[in-house]
């Protein structure tokens, strides 16, 4: 029986063997434990000690698939565009979506702009006014004190650009904010802007407390916090792709041209009006989004919770992307904010991403923003142009039979027969594994 009331203590402080001796004691398989974990170690231990200084508590790595999509063609330049996901069928609908595309214009693609927000957040029960009159004063103590660390990033071309006093109190007593405005140039600028806001911490609070202005209660400030914000509606980018309504007259045997581009364009404003459409929707275009940010060691987490929020910004959840059909002309387009950096951070240690950077022609952070959102639109462009045709599962399925087959542990000859019988069959897990019984019968 597996342990379930031990307390480990000083864990994280053990030889990484010692760690895996006492998972693979509390999980009572010890050998197989010890030997699974193991065998996913990296051959070459300088690689590995790379990998094992990422995190904490490392014990063995998680094998992703890392693939490429090829033919992604964004304002004129091809693109290989490596993406590193689980799900069978993403990099097949990247790639096809992008081939369709590459013979029709290609992905146009805009970044807007590269604006970066942190916060201070504080309480204080002083009179806004006197920190508004001496706010200039202020910002040049918070500009100097961190001289030191903005020096690079300004000869790079970006720094600290605004600095901003909200006033909170009427959502919570006492409660105002420091909003600051970053370009981080290249770089994803976490560490940057972090380090920068808690030094602004530090001289506000010093401010208050030094300048005559302030008196009595209100030389006391309380800093709770300061971090940045990954809602970053100003570093954001536009993608589209467009065509003549006839052109698509070939994406599917029973539909015209016009009626597909009608049908796909009722599919995509029932994610802009239905959240439970609008998720799945979004959920489709993050598959390519993600894809890539992980390849080019992006933080997917941040790039992710940033599109959810701005796909509510208008008061509702709704799609990300939006379709329009005028003059005979269809336009797929796609609008998100997408902090990613090229620079600094897992994009140089990650032996893989950076190489992933290497495969795009070491792009800059602008130009990654379109690549990234192409693959976005263009997963979201398959995903919808399947469900008004075919349908999702024929596809997925085709591509999920490799899964299934590997379940059963099939032989080469095997997913060979199962290949050339499931060519014009609907694949299902029922039907796989009764067609690798009756093979294994004879
Ligand atoms: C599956 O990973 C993504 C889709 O569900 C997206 C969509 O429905 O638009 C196919």
């Amino acid at each position: 029986m597996r342990k379930r009331d031990y307390i480990i203590k000083g864990f994280s402080k053990l030889l990484k063997e010692e760690k895996l001796k006492i998972v693979a004691e509390l999980m009572d398989n010890q050998v197989e434990t010890i030997e699974l974990l193991k065998s996913f170690w990296h051959p070459d231990r300088r690689k590995q000690k790379i990998f094992d200084e990422f995190s904490e508590n490392t014990l063995s790595n998680f094998y992703i698939p890392y693939g490429v999509a090829p033919n992604v063609r964004v304002n004129g330049t091809s693109y290989l565009v490596p993406m590193v996901i689980e799900e069978s069928s993403v990099v097949a609908a990247a790639s096809s979506s992008a081939k369709w595309w590459l013979d029709h214009g290609g992905f146009h693609s805009v970044v807007n702009d590269v604006v970066k927000i942190g916060q201070v957040h504080f309480s204080w029960k002083g009179d806004k006014k006197k920190l508004e009159k001496v706010w200039d004063d202020l910002t040049s103590e918070m500009r100097k004190a961190t001289a030191s660390i903005t020096a690079n990033m300004e000869k790079r071309g970006g720094g600290i650009l605004d600095f901003e006093l909200i006033d909170m109190t009427s959502k919570i007593d006492n409660y105002y904010q420091i909003k600051v405005s970053f370009n981080t140039v290249d770089s994803m600028g976490a560490n940057f802007i972090n380090s920068c806001l808690e030094e602004f911490g530090e001289v506000l609070k010093k401010f208050v407390k030094e300048n005559p202005l302030f008196t009595g209660g209100e030389k006391e400030l309380t800093v709770i916090m300061a971090i940045l914000s990954n809602y970053t509606p100003d570093c954001s980018v536009k993608t589209w792709v467009e065509c003549d309504v006839e052109e698509l007259d070939g994406l599917d045997d029973q539909l015209s041209g016009k009626q597909f581009a009608e049908k796909f364009e009722t599919a995509v404003k029932i994610a802009e009006v239905d959240i439970f459409r609008a998720t799945t929707h979004n959920k489709g275009i993050f598959n390519g989004i993600d894809a890539v940010a992980i390849a080019t060691g992006n933080d997917f987490r941040a790039i992710e919770a940033a599109g959810h929020t701005y796909a509510s910004k208008d008061g509702r959840y709704k799609s990300l992307s939006h379709v329009e059909i005028k003059d005979g002309k269809f336009k797929f387009w796609l609008e998100l904010p997408l902090a990613v950096g090229t620079v600094g951070g897992l994009t140089s240690l990650h032996p893989l991403a950076k190489h992933s950077l290497e495969m795009l022609g070491n792009p800059s952070a602008k130009e990654l923003m379109m690549i990234a959102s192409a693959v976005g639109l263009a997963n979201n462009f398959a995903a919808v142009r399947s469900l008004v045709t075919k349908g999702i599962q024929k596809g997925h399925m085709k591509m999920h039979l490799m899964n299934i087959l590997n379940h059963y542990n099939a032989t080469e000859e095997e997913k060979q027969k199962a290949i050339e019988y499931f060519k014009d069959k609907k694949v299902s897990f029922a039907e796989v594994s009764k067609f690798i019984k009756e093979l294994r019968e004879g």
